[in-house]
């Protein structure tokens, strides 16, 4: 028996969860599964993860009965030119959850939640022959990190704890309404996105394609590419590995 038990029958339609005690990474799990031909809508959350990952092979810090590590299988009926489009969604599926516990949460273009500035949450998009997985990572209640990491948590930044099954519910709920918006509805994501950008207006400097690039961020495109002014014009970035503010 599971924190996570009693939501399990509160998913939306095709959602459903799966709940295992330690394994080594959700989103190798469902990656096998998929590839073993399970349906989509399967939300698999784990108490502790051995190895745990992060985008650009990062390990993710996520302390059992902490923090909330999951992984969501879809199989976008979407031509496979929009999936990426799902790191988007995933990102704004998190900050509106969030939002009913604290104001103020921020999207890190293109998929790092933020809390004034720190990270509160990651998330993970692969993709496969003919599915995509998301892996998606909240800080709940985790209240200490390790020295030097710019990250927070729901229960700091709340002043509480906050039941992980409830935040849990509210992501699947949210992730249900806006991976339907891939394709028609996907300007309401980027609406979305928009009224929550962290680097709108700030000066960054970014590795995309092994090229350093540095401008103003101006805002994000109908694709939801980053709009960038650069010195010869404004660029637009579909996809970047690190994303820094440069402070004055
Ligand atoms: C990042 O910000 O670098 C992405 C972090 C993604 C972490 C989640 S936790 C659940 C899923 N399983 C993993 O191994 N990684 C993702």
């Amino acid at each position: 028996m599971s924190d996570f038990d009693k939501i399990g029958s509160h998913l939306p339609d095709p959602f459903r969860l799966w709940w295992r005690e330690k394994v080594l990474s959700t989103s190798d799990e469902v990656r096998l599964l998929a590839e073993d031909g399970m349906e989509e809508g399967l939300v698999f959350v784990a108490e502790e993860q051995v190895s745990g990952r992060g985008r650009r092979g990062a390990e993710w810090f996520s302390p059992p009965g902490e923090s909330l590590a999951f992984s969501v299988l879809l199989r976008p009926a979407e031509p496979k030119a929009f999936w990426y489009r799902l790191s988007l969604v995933a990102g704004l599926a998190v900050a509106e959850t969030l939002e009913k516990f604290v104001p103020l949460v921020e999207i890190k273009w293109p998929n790092d939640v933020l809390i004034g500035g720190k990270k509160i949450a990651g998330i993970l998009v692969e993709a496969g022959k003919d599915f995509v997985v998301v892996g998606i990572g909240i800080n709940v209640n985790t209240e200490k990190f390790p020295e030097g990491l710019a990250a927070t948590s729901l229960c700091i930044e709340a002043g509480r704890p906050i039941a992980r099954e409830e935040v849990l519910l509210g992501v699947v709920n949210r992730l249900a309404v806006h991976s339907a918006r891939l394709d028609e509805g996907f300007k309401d994501v980027i609406e979305g996105i928009r009224e929550r950008c962290y680097l709108t207006g700030n000066q960054v400097s970014l590795t995309c394609a092994d090229q350093r690039r540095k401008g103003v961020v101006k805002g994000l495109g109908s694709g939801g590419e980053l709009l960038l002014e650069c010195e010869g014009g404004t660029e637009k970035i579909h996809q970047a590995d690190e994303v820094r503010i440069i402070r004055e």
